[in-house]
């Protein structure tokens, strides 16, 4: 990986609560329509952590960890319902002065303060130990960090997909990559994520896992839940699954899990020049003209 130089500036999004913007990635870090929100409402609520809690112990991967807001409201969650419940938390981050600086400003003071401790601990430390919580954050590229969850087995109840859009990021979206991820999904666990790109989905579904629409608030279209069966998945509307027949249903690959990113876009173009699917422009005119699709394809 190209190392990260870029500044990370802070933003305020629409909820108040604070996020920043990547100048490596060229991206927010979260949706501008509130990154609290978010956190809460496309990963705790879309996965269902909050009844997940009531048993006596969660395991969750939280991919992308960043300035670890995610992590944050699954934590605040199972100590609002069940403080008894032991919670298991890994987090994979390439870069290590998000969660750093994110510590280091007031823009973590929405959280409750244990949680606060956590958070600034992680960052600090890359572990906390707690008597209901044991956590490590991993820095690198989580396309290796991953393979070591892979060897030891490593299994989650709740996974939180969470990597810059694919456009910017696709080397943490292809179906190598997921496979990874999917790996580390318990029987019954959930996988959840923001996006509902047709490359993504069609990636959740060439590893086995089936998937469905999720609320992803802030955005106009909705996120995904992924998981091995299809119980409590609600179905893909038409729209939706007519958008998989297309050529932006061709996924990401990443064969040795290493490529740039410059390689791994390049290599989908020619890809989708070859396939035999239907181009995309069909089904946007059947749809959605004229909403702009470029975070779809
Ligand atoms: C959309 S942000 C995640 C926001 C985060 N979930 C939060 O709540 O703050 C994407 C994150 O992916 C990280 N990232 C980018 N490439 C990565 C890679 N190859 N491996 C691990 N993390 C990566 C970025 O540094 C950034 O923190």
């Amino acid at each position: 990986m190209v190392p990260l130089t870029g500044a990370l500036t802070l933003e305020a999004t629409e909820d108040g609560s604070f996020t920043f913007f990547s100048e490596d990635f060229g991206e927010w870090f979260h949706s501008r329509g509130g990154a609290f929100t978010e956190a809460h409402t496309t990963y705790v609520t879309a996965t269902g952590l909050a009844a997940l809690a009531q048993a006596p112990s969660l395991t969750i991967l939280d991919v992308c960890y960043g300035l670890g807001y995610n992590s944050a409201a699954a934590l605040a969650t199972v100590n609002r319902v069940n403080a008894h419940c032991q919670v298991y938390l890994v987090g994979l981050e390439l870069d290590a002065r998000v969660p750093q600086q994110a510590a280091s400003q007031p823009l973590i003071t929405i959280w409750p303060p244990s949680v606060q401790q956590v958070l600034r601990q992680l960052a600090d430390e890359g572990r906390c130990q707690t008597s209901s919580l044991s956590a490590s954050l991993f820095i690198g590229d989580a396309r290796q960090t991953v393979q070591g969850l892979v060897r030891n087995g490593f299994q989650a109840d709740v996974i939180f997909f969470d990597p810059f859009s694919p456009p910017h990021c696709p080397e943490l979206w292809t179906v190598e990559f997921i496979q990874q991820v999917a790996h580390c999904l318990k029987a019954e666990g959930r996988l959840a994520t923001y996006s509902c790109a047709a490359a993504v989905r069609a990636a959740f579904r060439q590893v086995g896992l089936s998937i469905g629409p999720s609320v992803a608030t802030g955005r106009r279209w909705p996120g995904t839940l992924a998981q091995w069966h299809t119980q409590g998945l609600a179905p893909l509307s038409q729209q939706e699954q007519e958008h998989l027949l297309t050529r932006a249903a061709v996924p990401y690959r990443d064969p040795e899990l290493r490529d740039a990113a410059a390689l791994i876009r390049q290599r989908r173009q020619q890809d989708q020049a070859d396939s035999a699917l239907i181009p995309t422009a069909h089904w946007r005119k059947r749809w959605l003209h004229p909403i702009s699709t470029s975070k779809l394809s």
